[in-house]
């Protein structure tokens, strides 16, 4: 554009039409420029019309298009301007229409442990005036560990890469999937000095991973409690005692508790624990498929084999195991249908899970 063309003033008002623009914190004030620019009566714009009508003719065409660069320019600046101010009215707006200063203040939320974890943490307190401290091991275990050691044989089915995950980098290495694996550890460690000790109890709560698709019902990764007790000349009876004992003090004086045989290859005899369904008191409902029992424990008598092969002579030594599904006993004593709710940790089905006081 030719300056000379154009009167100072206009250079001037050119000049300064960036911090103008910069000038305007509100859209009144971005309005008021927009009038000094580009309005309709008496702005920059329609002065440099009235000069374009007075032009001598040979400069027409050339003022003409100065004219017109300067007001697509202005008009340009204008509008993303008025963009901006809009979205911060906008944002404004929307912060302040959302406070309420006849609401109550927004209590903070109380952090609580996790239902499971409250579980896991009443069977301990159950346990531990029977004299049973808790035991850990880890979830990335040995296959002689998860399975050697507990008596499962080779063509087991729950030793193929189907069910149990293994890992690729590691040979022999899995992630446990029972917390059975921990006897092995704890009565490896405790051998040596086992006369001393007079024997040993554990608890051994923790997590454990399997292959299987998530449903209502099922998770690839879930939480056990393992027990143990050895000792001398220990039996069913004990057995039976222990948890009869520990499921009144789960479900209540009232819990009733039968015993089925069934086989685990780390026990003989084995058998599957069950307590009268706690929610419809044995008439049969959906949790306990009519039947008026759930199943709550695999457990048994400590298997000669596991003994041996921790170091421990099974003339001289015995002991009862079992194995508690969390998740399973949770979804009971709080009447949850679907699993995979203990695990969104969705804060509004938490704080109904009083149940698991
Ligand atoms: N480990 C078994 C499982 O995951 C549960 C179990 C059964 C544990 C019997 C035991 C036991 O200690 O004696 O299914």
């Amino acid at each position: 554009m030719d300056p000379n063309l154009l009167p100072p003033e206009i250079l001037d008002a050119e000049r300064g039409f960036p911090q103008a623009l910069e000038a305007c914190t509100d859209l009144d004030a971005l309005m008021r420029v927009k009038g000094l620019y580009t309005g309709r009566d008496d702005s920059h714009a329609v002065r440099m019309m009235e000069l374009l009508k007075v032009a001598p003719k040979e400069q027409k065409r050339a003022l003409g298009a100065a004219i017109n660069g300067l007001k697509n320019l202005w008009e340009e600046g204008l509008k993303a301007r008025q963009g901006e101010l809009e979205t911060a009215r906008r944002q404004a707006n929307s912060l302040a229409t959302s406070w309420d200063p006849d609401l109550p203040p927004p209590l903070p939320t109380r952090g609580a442990l996790h239902p499971l974890n409250r579980l896991m943490d009443r069977l301990i307190d159950i346990f531990r005036p029977l004299g049973y401290h808790v035991e850990e091991g880890p979830e990335a275990e040995s296959e002689a560990n998860n399975f050697d050691g507990l008596n499962i044989p080779e063509d087991h089915p729950a030793r193929g890469s189907a069910d149990t995950f293994y890992f690729s980098a590691h040979k022999g290495r899995l992630l446990r999937t029972h917390t059975s694996p921990v006897q092995v550890r704890v009565l490896q460690r405790v051998a040596p000095d086992i006369e001393r000790l007079g024997g040993i109890r554990f608890l051994a709560p923790g997590r454990v991973y399997r292959k299987d698709e998530i449903d209502p019902t099922h998770s690839p990764m879930f939480h056990q409690v393992e027990g143990m007790l050895v000792g001398h000349d220990i039996g069913m009876q004990h057995l039976k005692g222990t948890l009869a004992y520990a499921m009144k003090a789960l479900f209540g004086p009232g819990a009733d508790v039968r015993f089925r045989p069934s086989y685990f290859p780390f026990v003989e005899p084995g058998c599957e624990v069950d307590v009268r369904c706690p929610l419809c008191g044995g008439s049969g409902c959906r949790v306990c498929k009519g039947s008026g029992w759930v199943e709550i424990l695999g457990a048994g008598l400590i298997h000669p084999n596991v003994l041996t092969f921790a170091g421990l002579d099974p003339k001289i030594w015995s002991g009862f195991a079992f194995g508690m599904g969390v998740e399973r006993t949770a979804m009971m004593v709080s009447q949850t249908p679907d699993l995979r709710l203990f695990f969104e940790n969705d804060q509004r089905f938490l704080m109904t899970m009083g149940g698991l006081d």
